[in-house]
């Protein structure tokens, strides 16, 4: 198919946009005479609809697609639907209206899908990508934790920003992925759709990009988006028994609980409190060491031996407490305000994966 025979429709979901979204509309008809966009909209209670109306009066290539607020992934499925169905385009653009993907990159991405690639995402963390300098630690360590555990879970080799939401996709390979029933309905939707493309075997390119942090306007994730991707990653991970992920994570649960009465059976036979916490620690960690030794790494057959397997486990264990603790420390003094379990909860979620990661390959490595 020739260049001119490929017809491209921008799919854009807006939330509460009215700030970024005349001008964004602007910028991108003015870019190629050729492109169709379809704005996705959740009934945005500052009147985005109403002016995407206006400006689709005044040009039939913009569309509008209203419905109820359920979520970024929610949106994205009715508008994906609507755009490679009824509107029937060859190439679907995944953006963000709030300009923190530059409209100049658009042709750069159709560009790839010309070249061959079915999927050309613009990415943040190839070389060459980059972070808006003004992005916090939080949202820094959230777009790099949540890259890194996905990775891990669905196994995602090759592809670096997977959680962007600059992509072009080819409409021939998107139709293979059921992406009406992909689990997810927030932000997490991102990485099930890609998960879903590359599992049809979708060709990936990544297009690095600058991600300009938003001037109208706020972001609108939320910790219940964060909370679906976490559970989404591990149930991945689960169902998909993606290498010892499954048992590592037992293992890990019954050390919490060899923990726990280890703890209560020294304070009974009344040892000092910050002694007992020290040796039921030192307990637990001997005890998952030894279930993972035998039963969740049984199969690999680790090259390094027995006490260097426990010496390593051990170094990895106190580098993932000192992680977690300097994240703790570090969220507390940034973030006063902060109620005090919020902290501990980021603080404590790179925990699993990063533990997962030493055990899988350093300390069991084959
Ligand atoms: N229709 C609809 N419904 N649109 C939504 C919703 C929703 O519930 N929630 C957010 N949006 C729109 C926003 O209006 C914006 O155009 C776009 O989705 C992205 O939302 P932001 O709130 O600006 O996201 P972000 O900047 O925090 O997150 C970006 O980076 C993430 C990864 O770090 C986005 O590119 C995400 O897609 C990406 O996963
Ligand atoms: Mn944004």
């Amino acid at each position: 198919m020739s260049r001119q025979d490929l017809s491209v429709c921008l799919v854009i979901p807006t939330y509460n946009e009215a700030g970024n979204i005349e001008a964004l509309l602007a910028r991108l008809t003015e870019l190629d005479q050729n492109l169709r966009i379809l704005v996705v909209d959740d009934e945005s209670p500052d009147g985005t609809a109403d002016l995407v109306r206006s400006c689709a009066r005044e040009n039939p290539r913009i569309h509008l697609s209203s419905g109820p607020k359920a979520g970024l992934g929610a949106g994205y499925k009715r508008g994906m639907l609507l755009a490679s169905g009824d509107l029937e385009a060859d190439v679907l653009i995944q953006m963000d209206a709030d300009f923190s993907h530059d409209p100049a990159d658009v042709p750069r991405l159709i560009e790839l899908i010309h070249e061959g690639a079915d999927v050309a995402i613009g990415s943040r963390h190839v070389k060459g990508g980059q972070l808006d300098e003004k992005w916090g630690l939080v949202r820094r360590l959230l777009t790099y934790g949540g890259n890194f555990l996905i990775r891990l879970t669905a196994g995602i080799q090759g592809v670096q920003d997977c959680t962007s939401g600059f992509r072009a996709i080819r409409s021939s390979m998107l139709k293979k992925v059921d992406v009406e029933n992909l689990p997810v309905d927030g932000y997490a939707f991102q990485v099930a759709l890609l998960d879903g493309l590359l599992q049809q075997g979708a060709k990936v390119v990544e297009l690095p990009i600058y991600f300009r942090d938003r001037v109208a306007g706020e972001t609108k994730l939320r910790l219940s988006d964060l909370i679906e991707f976490f559970v989404y990653a591990l149930v991945l991970g689960f169902s998909r028994g993606r290498g010892a992920l499954p048992k590592f994570l037992v293992t890990g649960g019954t050390g919490t609980v060899v923990n726990v009465l280890a703890f209560q059976g020294m304070i009974c036979l009344e040892v000092n409190k910050y002694l007992a916490s020290l040796a039921a620690l030192e307990i637990s960690i001997l005890w998952n060491f030894c279930i993972n030794d035998m039963w969740t790494f049984r199969h690999t057959q680790p090259s390094a031996g027995w006490l260097k397997r426990n010496l390593r486990f051990h170094l990895a264990s106190v580098t993932v407490v000192a992680t977690s603790f300097g994240i703790f420390v570090l969220l507390v003094h940034l973030f006063p305000q902060w109620p005090l379990w919020l902290a501990q909860l980021l603080a404590i979620l790179p925990a699993v994966p990063l533990s997962y990661y030493f055990s899988s390959r350093w300390v069991f490595r084959r």
